[in-house]
């Protein structure tokens, strides 16, 4: 048999037709492959990043876990513990509620006299030894509430300063508290305490005093 140069042979109309269904098969076929497959966006990222997160995210919470300590409430009982013992220790202490002498020194006195009273040569005169820290208690508190102005001697070196008055600046009992600070604890320093009375009735006495004391007005007043 002859080959056919075309698919209009009429004699065989169901093997043309065969062989042109079979054709367009193929044609599909190959449709159905330039198609492109299926794919993950690129933006995802690999699988083996999402795994290295879930592991290192379970990792970090069990260190955290063991080594974190704790995030809840008990984490404060050793400071409530501490206030409290020291609320009961000051209660119980005869001076109850007082406040601190020595807190009151860091906060007001310190940064002149310095922390340790010893005071700046030529410009803030110590504390330590000075007479008028542990001599005449009521001229001390009177110091203390009025300010100190003009030339004074203390421990055989002059000083021409101003100190301010601090009456307006603590009440009674911080005076008191910052007083027996100053003379029994601060340094050598070591003279009798003063009391709560002592220092309301020196307050009363100095009322009307607006200018600070000078040393002369001192040796009037308290000889
Ligand atoms: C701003 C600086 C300053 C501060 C703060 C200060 N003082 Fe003074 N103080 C002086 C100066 C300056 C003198 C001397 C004044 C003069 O030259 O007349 C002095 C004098 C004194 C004196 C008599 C002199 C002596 O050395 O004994 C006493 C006591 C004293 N101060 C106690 C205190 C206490 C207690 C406090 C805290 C409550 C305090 N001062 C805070 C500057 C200060």
């Amino acid at each position: 048999m002859s080959e056919q140069p075309f698919n209009g042979n009429a004699n065989k109309p169901g093997e043309a037709q065969q062989k042109n269904e079979v054709s367009n098969l193929a044609l599909h076929d190959k449709e159905m492959r330039d198609i492109a497959e299926p794919y993950e966006f690129p933006g995802a990222g690999p699988k083996w990043f999402y795994l290295f997160v879930v592991v290192s995210l379970v990792i970090a919470a069990f260190y955290l876990g063991r080594h974190m300590g704790k995030l809840d409430a008990s984490a404060h009982i050793g400071f409530l513990e501490k206030g409290a013992q020291t609320v009961a220790a000051e209660a119980s202490s005869p001076a109850a509620a007082a406040p601190a002498g020595d807190t009151i020194f860091t906060g007001k006195c310190a940064s002149c006299h310095q922390a340790t009273g010893q005071g700046v040569p030529g410009v803030f005169p110590p504390l330590v030894k000075s007479e008028y820290v542990l001599g005449n208690p009521d001229r001390l508190i009177s110091i203390i509430l009025r300010g100190l102005s003009g030339p004074v001697e203390v421990e055989g070196a002059t000083y021409n300063g101003v100190m301010p008055a601090w009456a307006g600046q603590m009440n009674d009992q911080e005076v008191l508290a910052v007083i027996n600070y100053i003379r029994t604890r601060l340094g050598e320093n070591k003279a009798e305490e003063i009391k709560l009375e002592d220092v309301s009735r020196v307050r009363k006495e100095t009322d009307g005093r607006a200018e600070p004391w000078t040393a002369e007005a001192l040796k009037a007043e308290y000889s």
